[in-house]
C-alpha cells in the first residue's frame, strides 16, 4: 500500500470541547488501476462499469491482509470464494462486522483473491481476465466491487445490486452511527 497517493480529509469540529478527526482515506494506486482495468474489459463486452462499493473495499482490505503471509497460488476459478458466512476465512464473521456489512447481504457476493509477485498490474488484470475468474467479472448480476491489496496479494469482493450481494450496512450500525455523529452536536446546543 503505497500512501503517497493518500488524500487527506480531515473533518474538524471544534466547539469548545469537541474534537472530531475523521479518518484518513487512502487511494490505493493499484487498487485503482485494476478497476479501471477491470472496467475496460467490462465495457468491451457490453457490460456497465462495476462501481466500487465501500463496505466490499473494506472487507477485501481485511481479507488481503489476513492472507498476505500465505503461499503465494496460481489463479484459477476454483479459487473464487463465495462471499456467504460460511466463507472460510478465519475471524470472517468479525471482519463483516467490523465493514459494518450486514451477513444477510453478503450470499450473492464473491470473493476472487490473486497472488502476482509485486503486483505487477498487467499480470494481476490479465490474472482476473484471462482465467477462470473472467466468468465472474464478465457477469451482469454483478454491479459493484471492492478491492483490497497487501504485499502479492490482491482481492477483489463482487457485489450485486439485489439485496443478497448488496454488502449493506447493517441498518443499525448506521442509525447508531449517525447518532454517535450527531449527538455531540446536539448536546452542544443544550450547553451553549
Ligand atoms: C438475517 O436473516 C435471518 C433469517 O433470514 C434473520 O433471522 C436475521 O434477523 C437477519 N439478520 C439481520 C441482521 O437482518
Ligand atoms: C497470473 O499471475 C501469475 C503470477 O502469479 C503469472 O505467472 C501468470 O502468468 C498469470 N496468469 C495470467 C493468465 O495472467
Ligand atoms: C461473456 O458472457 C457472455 C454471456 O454470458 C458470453 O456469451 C461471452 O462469450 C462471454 N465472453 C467472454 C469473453 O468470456
Amino acid at each position: 500500500m503505497a500512501p503517497k497517493n493518500c488524500l487527506f480529509l480531515i473533518v474538524v469540529l471544534l466547539h469548545a470541547y469537541l474534537l472530531l478527526l475523521v479518518p484518513v482515506l487512502c487511494d490505493d494506486e493499484e487498487e485503482n488501476n485494476l478497476l479501471q482495468g477491470l472496467n475496460s474489459y467490462r465495457n468491451s463486452l457490453q457490460l456497465p462499469s462495476l462501481t466500487k462499493n465501500k463496505q466490499a473495499g473494506c472487507l477485501a482490505d481485511e481479507l488481503a491482509d489476513e492472507i498476505k503471509d500465505h503461499p503465494c497460488v496460481q489463479t484459477v476459478a476454483a479459487n473464487a470464494i463465495p462471499a456467504g458466512t460460511g466463507s472460510q476465512f478465519l475471524n470472517y464473521p468479525k471482519l463483516l462486522k467490523k465493514c459494518k456489512i450486514d451477513p444477510n447481504t453478503t450470499g450473492n457476493g464473491i470473493i476472487l483473491p490473486v497472488c502476482v509477485r509485486k503486483l505487477v498490474p498487467t499480470l494481476v488484470l490479465t490474472n482476473y481476465t484471462r482465467t477462470g475468474y473472467a466468468r465472474y467479472i464478465n457477469d451482469s448480476r454483478f454491479t459493484g466491487a471492492g478491492l483490497g491489496s497487501e504485499d502479492d496479494w490482491m482481492v477483489v469482493v463482487l457485489t450485486t445490486s439485489t439485496l443478497g450481494g448488496s454488502f449493506a450496512s447493517n441498518a443499525v450500525d448506521v442509525v447508531y452511527g449517525l447518532f454517535n455523529y450527531f449527538l455531540p452536536v446536539l448536546a452542544s446546543f443544550f450547553l451553549v
